[in-house]
């Protein structure tokens, strides 16, 4: 499988220490309030963030899951999101924190928000580990007093990448596309447990 990747973008450690941050600052917005909290991981993307940011958020909160495909076997967003497996919590009257791997054009979460909106959510944020805000097609509503918050975005090239001449070789491929940490290419290799780019001659 490390044969496939053409460039580490963010190693374990650095995820570790950013999910570190993201945990204590959903804890500090989210510890302040009396309604509880549910955590909804989008899988199948969201499972390596997920398990890691709930072991790192300090509150008493209830984890579940949604299944939203829109990708399927390609790189290219359909545009039209399905929620093909719902949660099981009633959100009423709770905070609501998304969690996805990345957010790209935005169907998948807007799609998110307005289906717990109309459960009658108390507050609605997304948290996700990548943010493409170059791609968004359609911009990311949160309710109440919802945040965003983000790992990294992936449209500007750290300053280490441009030193490794990385840029010209993101050109070639596919708007940037990674995998690795939940994230697949034609459902392969969300068990990296980093951040990475494949090399061009594995998009087919
Ligand atoms: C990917 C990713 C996000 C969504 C982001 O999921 O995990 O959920 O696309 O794209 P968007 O902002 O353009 O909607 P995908 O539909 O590929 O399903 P998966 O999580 O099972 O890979
Ligand atoms: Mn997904
Ligand atoms: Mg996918």
């Amino acid at each position: 499988m490390e044969n496939d990747i053409d460039r580490v973008l963010w190693t374990e450690e650095e995820i570790s220490r950013r999910v570190s941050e993201l945990a204590s600052e959903i804890s500090g917005d989210l510890g302040r309030t009396s309604s509880p909290t549910v955590i909804v991981g989008v899988a199948t993307g969201a499972l390596l963030f997920l398990a890691d940011i709930v072991r790192k958020i300090d509150l008493p909160v209830i984890v579940d899951f949604v299944r939203v495909e829109s990708y399927g076997s390609g790189t290219e967003s359909s545009g039209s999101p399905r929620i093909t497996s719902d949660v099981k919590i009633d959100v009423s009257g709770k905070h609501v924190v998304v969690i996805e791997d990345i957010v790209d054009t935005g169907n998948t979460v807007s799609c998110l928000i307005s289906h717990f909106k109309s459960k009658g959510a108390h507050s609605i944020s997304v948290c996700t580990f990548l943010d493409k805000p170059a791609r968004r097609r359609v911009s990311v509503e949160l309710v109440g007093e919802g945040k965003f918050y983000r790992g990294f975005e992936v449209r500007h090239l750290r300053q280490d990448h441009m030193k490794q001449s990385l840029y010209p070789k993101i050109l070639e491929c596919p708007d940037y596309f990674v995998v690795g940490y939940g994230m697949d290419y034609a459902e392969v290799y969300r068990n990296l447990p980093y951040v990475s780019v494949l090399k061009p001659e594995k998009y087919t």
